[in-house]
């Protein structure tokens, strides 16, 4: 059991800020309260949304059952000693625009989120998922000056839980039985790792034929934009919503989950200052270390291809924002 470094305590129950309330916001503020997992406060810069779907979600707790409280508002505030502050402001992607395409609008929005964020509540853990995803996540860290292992960004759930559905899907069997990994960023270069994943302990090569897994795996690498492009305005927000969440719980009930999340890295898998998807063991602490898998060679070369893309946005960012 690893101890609690003394980060603000966790009063029952707990206090989580979600910064944006849009789609992703909105959805994982529903969620968080809707499993008693902590009292949460919706910021907005928009006046009046956050407080709408604030009391909307009031007026359904006589009925969903839960105790968890949530308040809208537009002043920082009110955020103050929460325990956990994710950051989903930023505009989502139109169809046609990669995740990338949002760095210069996004990276205003986080760095003044993050600066507003952390002066109230100095002791929080960091949870990004403003798209570029990674790039973001390290902005975010280097404007906190935190500890790495308080900043983490939320993707390889996501992604993971994308290959999963679409394995479920293609053996026609339940999502519940399959574990798959996804690493990397959270993009085109993402790393699905068809190796380390299975159907209840089953690979899925002994399942399916080698087509059928690059033809999934594809799938996962594009599946965002697979809903921005039905959606046609705006991006995905039920799974977004339920990865955050999964997080969220790992971090509030110090359960040592062994989740892939943007982590920054110090020499694992030959990466150095960098924050990628890589499996990450969340508890009370944040990132409370990284595991190293024992990838192929084609699979290393593969996420170390992907880090250095997102090496180089952050070169850009910083130079852009003048960090
Ligand atoms: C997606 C967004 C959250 O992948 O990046 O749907």
């Amino acid at each position: 059991m690893n101890s609690c470094p003394p980060f603000v305590p966790i009063c029952n129950p707990p206090r989580v800020t979600v910064i944006g309330a849009g789609n992703v916001g909105s959805a994982l503020a529903q969620r968080i309260i809707e499993k008693d997992l902590a009292d949460v406060v919706l910021l907005d810069i928009v006046e009046g949304r956050p407080q709408g779907i604030a009391l909307d979600l009031m007026e359904a707790r006589s009925v969903e059952g839960h105790n968890c409280h949530i308040i809208g508002t537009n002043d920082y505030q009110d955020t103050a000693n929460s325990n956990i502050t994710v950051i989903t402001a930023g505009l989502p992607r139109k169809p046609g625009m990669t995740r990338d395409d949002l760095m210069q609008t996004n990276g205003k929005i986080i760095i003044e989120a993050t600066q507003r964020a952390i002066a109230h509540s100095p002791d929080s853990i960091l949870i990004l998922v403003t798209n570029p995803l990674d790039v973001m996540t390290y902005l975010a860290w280097k404007v906190s000056g935190w500890p790495h292992q308080r900043v983490m960004g939320m993707a390889g759930i996501l992604d993971s839980a994308r290959f999963q559905t679409f394995i479920a899907m293609e053996l026609g069997i339940s999502p519940s039985d399959v574990r798959a990994m996804v690493l990397g960023s959270h993009g085109d270069l993402m790393v699905p790792l068809p190796s380390y994943s299975t159907v209840n302990s089953i690979p899925i090569a002994e399942l399916m034929d080698a087509d059928t897994i690059h033809r999934l795996v594809e799938r996962t690498r594009h599946g965002g934009a697979e809903v921005v492009g039905l959606l046609k305005t705006g991006g995905a927000y039920y799974a977004p919503a339920s990865s955050v969440c999964q997080m969220i719980a790992a971090i509030l009930r110090d359960e040592s989950r062994l989740l892939p999340a943007a982590s920054y890295l110090q020499g694992e898998y030959g990466l150095d200052d960098v924050f990628i998807g890589v499996p990450s063991r969340l508890g009370c602490a944040g990132v409370e270390s990284i595991h190293e898998l024992q990838l192929q060679p084609c699979e290393l070369a593969a996420l170390q291809h992907s880090a250095n893309q997102v090496k180089e946005k952050v070169e850009r960012a910083i130079a852009l924002f003048n960090l």
